[in-house]
């Protein structure tokens, strides 16, 4: 099969999923072309493939929205089959029905769809680096390994099959969208007060990471706009784990998905 895979990725988790399942369709071989989604991507102008695989994290049980204006950006599917694969750190939400309903807009059938719960990128800030809580907000990568194991299957499986899969709204959808405002809001203040602190060299290498294009280096200083999407990528990534959200994570280790101790498995 020839497959366009497209993804968004914050602090890694998706992507490492990605990557895995790329590599191994590719070793059964299939054709897959990768596009990371981040702001302005380029898309291909006609869709002229076997089928889509669309991979997403879960953030405020939503898609992020840069993805899903990439989705928005892509060619008339023409009734081309789509796996749908998310990574979420507990409770997806409507997030599966919004990208659902984005790829049914495009003339997309969803026939496969899969949710991995792995390390929550955000909520492991809240833990001290080296800590016991660090160490259980990182088992659920453990049990990833199997599921993620499967994904391939899964998918060529979704694939031959086609069948539709039906979407609906969670019934607790009222709350979610509910903590998901309130969430929202606590972003807003946040995203003002990003920072490098002492132990940033300016290296840059946040300014390429984030999938926003929000970061940038003017004399001699890094600087975020608020063209944010939350995803954690410069926070994790840093070489120097140098950048700071006010002085909330300054106590957190940052997380890596590929040099964690489960997920490495799956790299070999
Ligand atoms: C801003 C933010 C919001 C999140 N919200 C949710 C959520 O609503 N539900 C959930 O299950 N996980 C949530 N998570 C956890 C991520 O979905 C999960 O860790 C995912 O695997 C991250 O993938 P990534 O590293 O590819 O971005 C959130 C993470 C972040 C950074
Ligand atoms: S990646 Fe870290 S060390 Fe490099 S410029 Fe950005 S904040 Fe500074
Ligand atoms: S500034 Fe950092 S947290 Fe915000 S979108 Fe860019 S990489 Fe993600």
């Amino acid at each position: 099969m020839n497959l366009f895979l497209l993804y968004y990725s914050g602090a890694g988790n998706t992507q490492l999923v990605v990557s895995y399942l790329a590599r191994e369709l590719r070793r059964m071989g299939h054709r897959v072309t990768t596009r990371f989604a981040r702001k302005g991507a380029e898309l291909p102008d006609r869709f002229e493939y076997d089928g889509l695989i669309v991979a997403s994290p879960v953030y405020a049980y939503q898609p992020p929205q840069t993805l899903m204006e990439t989705v928005e950006r892509l060619p008339e599917l023409r009734s081309a089959p789509v796996f749908t694969l998310m990574t979420k750190g507990l409770i997806s939400g409507n997030a599966p029905l919004t990208l659902s309903r984005a790829i049914s807009e495009k003339g997309g059938i969803v026939v496969g769809h899969a949710e991995i719960i792995m390390a929550d990128t955000l909520f492991i800030l809240t833990s001290k680096r080296n800590s016991l809580l660090e160490k259980i907000m990182l088992l659920p990568n453990m049990m990833a390994v199997r599921e993620i194991r499967k994904l391939p299957q899964r998918v060529l499986r979704s694939f031959e099959e086609k069948v539709p899969v039906p979407f609906r709204p969670k019934i607790y959808a009222k709350l979610t969208d509910f903590i998901a405002r309130k969430f929202h809001k606590f972003v807003e203040q946040k995203v003002g007060q990003f920072y490098a602190d002492e132990r940033c060299d300016l290296c840059g290498a946040c300014v390429g990471l984030c999938p926003e294009s929000n970061i940038r280096i003017v004399d001699s200083r890094v600087l975020w706009g608020m063209d944010c999407e939350f995803c954690m990528r410069c926070v994790h990534r840093c070489p120097q784990e140098a950048i700071q959200i006010g002085r909330y994570i300054r106590e957190a280790g940052r997380y890596v998905p590929p040099k964690d101790a489960y997920l490495r498995a799956l790299l070999k």
